[in-house]
């Protein structure tokens, strides 16, 4: 039931009426019997927003497009991974300290590290933006060699000189004639999301039966990329694994409880 001491937590973006982490959040409150709330937040001002969660005591929130990165010069403290990876997803309110965290690196890592060693594996990473910067960090720290592949070269660039500059020489930037060389593949565009579903980021002829692929897409579930690659008999990882395992490490900070993760994967497979 919610009274007066129901917890608040959002998330924040722009548009944000698609976003499945309340329905995902939610169940896994009702499941643990926790007297917590989590709704959705269209946010413009973003320095505004911050304001009213402070004034509110809003307990915590999650941080979505276009927000991931202008969100770290209103927080009082922000963790290293996040510091690093220069976005925030996951806001936790305590007592009025904002701390930030960046639950996208472990979400992904865990969905890779959970199917695959990651120590000493290449790793191809279609994309630089913020999803691409939160992987390449993640697998880097675990000790995996990174391909980056991105369409605009100096972003790429720049991202591999920010990994090297943590985790010297872990990173380089490609093309996808180089994917024959690679153990594993991350799309982290859009390429393939609805209602583009028959786009891919990487031709079939590009990929062969030992890639492991994984695709941070989740809607449609099973994308272009993933079907093709299933097709050739490659080991494949869809980006719900991702988007539950971020939402579950976000769970586990706003309420310091164990998350219901199955729980959490069957709310958001319901929506779709
Ligand atoms: N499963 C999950 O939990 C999860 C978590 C976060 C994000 N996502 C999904 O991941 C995707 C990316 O999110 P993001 O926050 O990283 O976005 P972003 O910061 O805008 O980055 C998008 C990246 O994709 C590239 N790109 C976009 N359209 C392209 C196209 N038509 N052809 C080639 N490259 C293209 C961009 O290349 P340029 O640099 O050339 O512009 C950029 O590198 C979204 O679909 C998002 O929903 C999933």
């Amino acid at each position: 039931m919610i009274d007066s001491k129901t917890k608040i937590i959002g998330v924040i973006g722009k548009p944000i009426g698609h976003s499945m982490s309340p329905a995902m959040h939610n169940a896994a409150f009702s499941r643990l019997g926790l007297n917590y709330v989590y709704l959705g937040f269209e946010v413009t001002d973003l320095q505004r927003a911050i304001d009213g969660m402070r004034a509110l005591g809003i307990s915590g929130f999650n941080v979505t497009i276009p927000h991931k990165i202008d969100i770290l010069k209103y927080l009082d403290k922000i963790d290293t991974t996040a510091k690093r990876i220069s976005a925030v997803n996951t806001v936790v309110n305590d007592n009025g300290i904002l701390t930030g965290y960046n639950t996208d690196c472990a979400g992904a890592v865990d969905a890779l590290a959970s199917k695959v060693k990651l120590k000493g594996r290449k790793i191809a990473v279609i994309g630089a933006g913020g999803a691409a910067r939160a992987i390449a960090f993640g697998v880097a720290e675990k000790g995996a060699h990174i391909l980056i592949i991105n369409r605009t070269l100096a972003k790429g660039e720049k991202l591999v000189s920010d990994v090297n500059g943590f985790f010297p020489d872990s990173s380089k930037c490609g093309t996808i004639k180089e994917l024959e060389d690679v153990d594993i593949i991350v799309n982290t565009t859009p390429i393939g999301m609805n209602p583009n579903i028959h786009a891919t980021p990487v031709g079939k002829e590009f990929l062969r039966k030992n890639h492991i692929i994984m695709d941070i897409v989740y809607n449609p579930i099973e994308t272009q990329f993933l079907r093709d690659a299933k097709s050739l008999g490659c080991m494949t990882i869809s980006g719900i694994e991702m988007f539950v395992g971020q939402g579950a490490k976000s769970f586990e900070l706003f309420t310091e409880n164990k998350a219901p993760k199955e729980v959490m994967r069957n709310a958001v497979l319901n929506l779709l």
